[in-house]
């Protein structure tokens, strides 16, 4: 569903009758959403001067109310807006529903890891339908970030460093929250966020300044914005930061000249929290009444919470710092997608849903599946894993192995600890018949009693108060005294099963060497216990991918696999290094992640129909292992000579294949023309001749290399 198909005639012809109704105040109304509700806002809502609630803190019921009180609690907010108010505009509730509501799905972050957009958007899907049951129809999700700096702590909210892969999942996302029709009862609107380069901010620190050239927003930040818009997405919201010297929500060039004027986008754009009110701090409002006029010009059509809307643009019109038809145009947004919502025809939730909407076997099944697709085996030496049941004694141990919530990951209020179980009890759950388990309740005993046991499994990682919003670390290290805990079991000569837990790629060389495998598990979800119990006893075979770079050391950071090749590139003339004190290259690359089964790459080939393209890329993929398992076949593609620097590499294509022992399947991909095209001097797409290297393979450092010229 393209944005374009946003607009449908009856649609607009409604909204144009209701506007022509409305007074300005009912118009600015529209543009102003609140996060609390009570007699004060209810009477707001009846004077028609409120478009949205934001159900900010946990459910409006809040924990352990009846299953339909948080849909009631919303049905009686609408009642007031759709039956006691003059025109009867329906409200339309948003929440943040990034990853899951009550059955919670890997972070985004270790959704990329899976490689599999099905998933994600099955994901989304469920997130959807549970969170629909509660009154929510409007999430602010999926957040398509491009982060390249792993010590801002929303990375875990996004699909990492790729604009390919992250407008994948974007696209994916958005499908699975809407569907075809987002007026379905369980469907909500989606919200692509945080419009835009909001993972440029300098040292990973949130909210600080980007300095992004318009070539590098629109190659590698704006795509997976684009994706969601193509894929149909009913609003964006943007970022808090300023980009190039303006605030996003001041940024009229890349809120309507390039959102709207060159991609058509027909939904709304709603402001980050007090985002539009900022502007005062960012220095280029002098008060509020400023603010309101700059972001409403930008192209900023709702004012999240902070009430800078609905106090000012009243005066601002008055005085003629604005213009009736920019209010008119943001209300005609608004109302589309209010219409598309269904919300008119259906402003009320049936509270019987809830019962039996969340958690159910097929959404903790997805949960399953989609956090097992997500893990991925970094190291596996001498194949220790599977356990299977070549070990009679392991001790389950760490800091994380009991943990239940926190397996959740950041921002994920709806998930309920109670509802999920710890990767120990999984695993009790799940291991084999005569296979006895030692657990530890601190690193002392476990040290003392390691000698019981054959093997360790070690559960390190980052609580997840280290992911999220403005929760960034100056140091990629584990937190302290972990390492220093596997150090001393492996100094009791015992094998060590690594399992990370993590909102971002760590900086743990140290910790892979000493660990005989590792899995990194990403904050796995309300299934990510079982998921990983899964894989450590072999009833399922990891295949997950890295969707970021890993680095070595915190200095190493950006570190990203699709970087340019300078003019001294690492291994020409003796350049070898680019940090005296450190090797060069990542600790692992993008696209990385090993199987219990092998794969081999063969008998690659390339056809063009026309030597302007399309071009076919193939190559055989064969199991050589002895167990089945899927691999993530990569596709990645290097112009080597253009009118701008090129990257060394770029992701143009993915696709998972399952293989069973033995078997070998020939993998195919089109690189059309429209692939081949980069934004050029002027910042205009440019398509240019020339010769293309390409690679087929299982990361971005492995792979059958070919070459085609493109001629015209
Ligand atoms: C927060 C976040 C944004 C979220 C919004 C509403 O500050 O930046 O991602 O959707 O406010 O909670």
């Amino acid at each position: 569903m393209s944005n374009i198909n946003l607009l449908r005639e009856p649609v607009e012809e409604k909204i144009n009758d209701l506007l022509s109704q409305m007074t300005k105040e009912e118009k600015i109304g529209q543009t102003n959403q609140l996060h609390a509700f009570g007699e004060p806002e209810k009477e707001a809502v009846r004077q028609g001067q409120v478009g949205s609630i934001l159900n900010a803190t946990s459910a409006f019921a809040g924990i352990g109310a009846s299953p339909s009180a948080s849909a009631e609690i919303c049905n009686a907010i609408q009642r007031v807006a759709f039956a006691e108010s003059r025109l009867k505009i329906p409200l339309l509730f948003g929440r943040d529903v990034i990853h899951g509501y009550r059955t919670v799905f890997p972070i985004p972050l270790g959704q990329a890891a899976s490689w599999n957009p099905e998933l994600v958007e099955l994901a989304a899907a469920v997130a959807a339908s549970e969170a629909s049951a509660d009154g929510i129809k409007w999430t602010f999700a999926p957040m398509v970030d491009i982060a390249r700096d792993p010590r801002w702590g929303r990375v875990a909210e996004g699909s990492g460093e790729d604009p390919y892969l992250a407008s994948t999942m974007s696209a994916a996302a958005v499908r699975g929250f809407q569907g075809t029709d987002m007026s379905a009862a369980h469907k909500i609107v989606a919200c692509a966020k945080h419009y835009v380069g909001y993972g440029g901010a300098e040292g990973g620190r949130d909210y600080e300044s980007a300095e992004i050239s318009m070539r590098t927003l629109r190659d590698i930040y704006l795509p997976s914005f684009r994706a969601a818009v193509d894929a149909g997405v009913g609003t964006l919201m943007a970022a808090f930061h300023d980009i190039n010297g303006v605030p996003m929500s001041a940024h009229r060039q890349l809120l309507t000249d390039v959102l709207r004027l060159e991609w058509g986008f027909k939904g709304f754009v709603v402001s980050d929290w007090a985002s539009i009110e900022e502007l005062v701090n960012h220095g280029v409002a002098r008060h509020r009444a400023d603010a309101a006029a700059l972001a409403l010009f930008a192209g900023v059509d709702m004012d999240m919470v902070s009430g800078t809307y609905i106090e000012n643009l009243g005066s601002m019109l008055e005085q003629g710092h604005l213009s009736p038809e920019i209010l008119d145009e943001a209300v005609r947004r608004i109302l589309r997608i209010k219409f598309l919502a269904g919300l008119f025809e259906h402003p009320y939730t049936d509270p019987r849903r809830a019962a039996t909407a969340m958690l159910t076997k097929e959404n903790r099944h997805a949960a399953c599946l989609l956090a097992q697709q997500s893990i991925v085996l970094l190291k596996n030496e001498v194949s220790i894993l599977p356990l299977e049941n070549h070990f009679r004694r392991i001790a389950i141990l760490g800091p994380h192995a009991h943990s239940r919530g926190e397996l959740f990951g950041t921002w994920s209020p709806d998930g309920r600890p109670e509802e999920t179980i710890s990767i120990a009890e999984a695993v009790k759950e799940a291991a084999p018949q005569g296979v006895e388990l030692i657990f530890a309740e601190s690193s002392d005993e476990a040290i003392r009693r390691i000698k019981e046991v054959d093997l360790a499994v070690l559960v390190l990682g980052e609580h997840p108060i280290r992911s999220g919003e403005n929760s960034n670390v100056s140091d990629l290290s584990l937190p302290p005294g972990q390492r220093q805990f596997l150090e001393a079991l492996v100094a009791q000569g015992i094998p060590v099963v690594l399992i990370v837990l993590a909102g971002r790629p760590l900086a743990i060389p140290e910790e892979i060497r000493l660990s005989k495998a590792v899995l990194y598990a990403w904050h796995p979800g309300t299934e990510g216990g079982r998921a990983l119990a899964d894989i450590l006893f072999g009833y399922a075979n990891p295949s997950g991918k890295l969707p970021v770079t890993m680095p070595r050391a915190t200095g190493q950071v950006p570190i990203y696999y699709n970087h340019k090749n300078s003019g001294r590139p690492i291994g020409w003339q003796d350049f070898a290094f680019r940090y005296v004190d450190l090797p060069h290259g990542p600790l692992l690359p993008f696209g990385y992640g090993l199987s219990y089964t092998t794969f081999q790459y063969n008998n690659l080939a390339v056809s063009a129909i026309a030597s302007s393209g399309p071009y076919d890329i193939s190559a055989e993929v064969t199991n050589t292992g002895t167990r089945s398992g899927s691999e993530v076949v990569q596709l990645y593609l290097r112009d080597l000579v253009a009118s701008v620097t090129r990257p060394v590499k770029e992701l143009k294509g993915f696709q998972r294949v399952a293989l069973k022992p033995g078997e070998t399947k020939r993998v195919t991909f089109t690189l059309k023309p429209s692939d081949l095209t980069f934004t050029g001097m002027n910042d205009l797409p440019l398509l240019e001749p020339g010769e293309f290297h390409f690679w087929v393979g299982p990361n971005s450092t492995e792979g059958l290399q070919g070459r085609f010229e493109l001629e015209f």
